[in-house]
């Protein structure tokens, strides 16, 4: 008999975003004619920028001839996207990352959800809550948890709770924690960390030996100036975090895939002698072991962004997703809906109206006027009362989403 990994069954469902399609599936085929608009999983709708279309067409007839044909890459994904990455995110707003610190992959959501497996199961982890379900699932999925108790939370995790009342800023634990899992520009509550904040979780973690685990997925969508893109803003952050970086929501790639994950030399870790282990070379054994890189195509397409052509069409591509915010955020105040987020991010985080609970509110949107949310407690038990929209959506299915619920929504 073949014996399954029980933690597998401590997780309650389905991930969210399957069960939130589950869910408009079923509407859907007891309401054909219904037409739907889909504010819920943070997917792009608007094409690729031109330079990675261009980019990635040239890789392909590369592909023809065999010149220029290639076949694995190097491990930790080609220079030329390394070099562009540490210059341009990097270099250019004077923060000291090198190329061998770069690692190539096919997303942040494998990146985040397979960090783990490089950190021994007896680490305690601290998450933010509400967050991105996957970095606490994954630690559930390896057995760094308990079970899930009644209140929502599972057994030997720290949460950190982000609402209203503290500006969705986590406050720094009263105990020992090993990892820390931050995002900012936050998904989903669309808020951010300030300097300050950082400041204290570096000081935190350098105190306690900790290491942080930084998803700015978003960094792209920071409007604001003192607004830290990366944790590296931070002074001796070097030697406690890891960043993790992706091109889905900065250039569209969220089919295409390519996203990458920054780990300094001098950031260890401890083995069971005590003796300090590199986590990148970690992290480059895991990688060549089970990973065999991006597509050369998909590398030469994300590199092209980073090009004074391929910044502007960047530019262009998130000012038009942030313009949704801008409408999804004036049309929700309009009816009265307290709104976060949306600014430097493109999530809306909105209060549900009379202490609706979430998933009633998402069947609510749903029945009334078809639109399709992410309910808050789906991101953990503190977005209980919250729901999330994305500001992803084509331009008229947000003013039609929009539209409807200012006049028929019944608040
Ligand atoms: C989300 O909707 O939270 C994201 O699209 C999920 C992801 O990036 O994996």
């Amino acid at each position: 008999m073949a014996f399954i990994n029980d933690n597998y069954q401590k997780l309650p469902g389905s991930y969210l975003f399957s069960e939130i399609a589950k869910r408009v599936a079923t509407f859907q085929s007891k309401n054909p004619s219904a037409k739907i608009i889909r504010l819920g999983i943070g997917d792009v709708t608007q094409p690729l920028p031109r330079v990675c279309i261009d980019a990635m067409k040239h890789a392909v007839d590369e592909m023809s001839s065999a010149e220029t044909f290639r076949g694995y890459g190097p491990e930790q994904g080609y220079e030329f996207l390394r070099d562009k990455i540490a210059d341009y995110n990097y270099k250019r707003r004077g923060l000291n990352v090198d190329i061998d610190e770069i690692f190539i992959s096919d997303g942040s959501k494998c990146d985040c959800g397979n960090i783990q497996e490089i950190f021994g199961l007896n680490n305690k982890i601290a998450i933010a809550d509400p967050v991105y379900p996957v970095y606490l699932d994954t630690n559930v999925m390896a057995g760094r948890t308990g079970e899930l108790q009644s209140d929502g939370h599972f057994e030997g995790v720290v949460y950190l709770p982000c609402i209203s009342e503290n500006g969705f800023s986590p406050s720094i634990p009263t105990e020992h924690v090993d990892l820390i899992y931050l995002c900012s520009p936050n998904n989903p509550t669309g808020t951010t960390l300030s300097k300050d904040a950082l400041e204290m979780w570096v000081d935190y973690a350098k105190a306690n030996d900790s290491i942080i685990l930084y998803d700015s997925a978003y960094a792209a969508y920071i409007t604001e100036d003192d607004v830290p893109r990366s944790i590296y803003e931070v002074d001796g952050a070097r030697d406690c975090a890891i960043e993790f970086r992706s091109f889905s929501k900065t250039a569209g790639f969220t089919g295409t895939r390519c996203g990458y994950v920054v780990i300094p030399r001098e950031l260890t870790g401890a083995n069971h002698h005590g003796e300090r282990v590199p986590l990148k070379n970690l992290w480059l054994r895991r990688q060549t072991t089970k990973f065999n890189g991006t597509a050369y195509i998909v590398q030469r397409g994300a590199e092209a962004i980073y090009s004074e052509e391929g910044q502007s069409q960047v530019k262009e591509l998130i000012g038009y997703y942030m313009e949704n915010a801008k409408i999804i955020r004036e049309g929700l105040n309009e009816v009265g809906l307290q709104a976060y987020g949306g600014v430097n991010a493109p999530y809306i985080w909105l209060k549900t109206p009379n202490g609706m609970k979430s998933w009633d509110f998402f069947d609510k949107l749903l029945n009334e006027v078809n639109v399709v949310g992410t309910p808050g407690a789906g991101f953990g038990p503190c977005g209980e009362g919250y729901f999330r929209l994305t500001s992803f959506g084509d331009r008229n299915n947000t003013i039609e989403a929009m539209n409807r619920i200012k006049s028929n929504l019944n608040i």
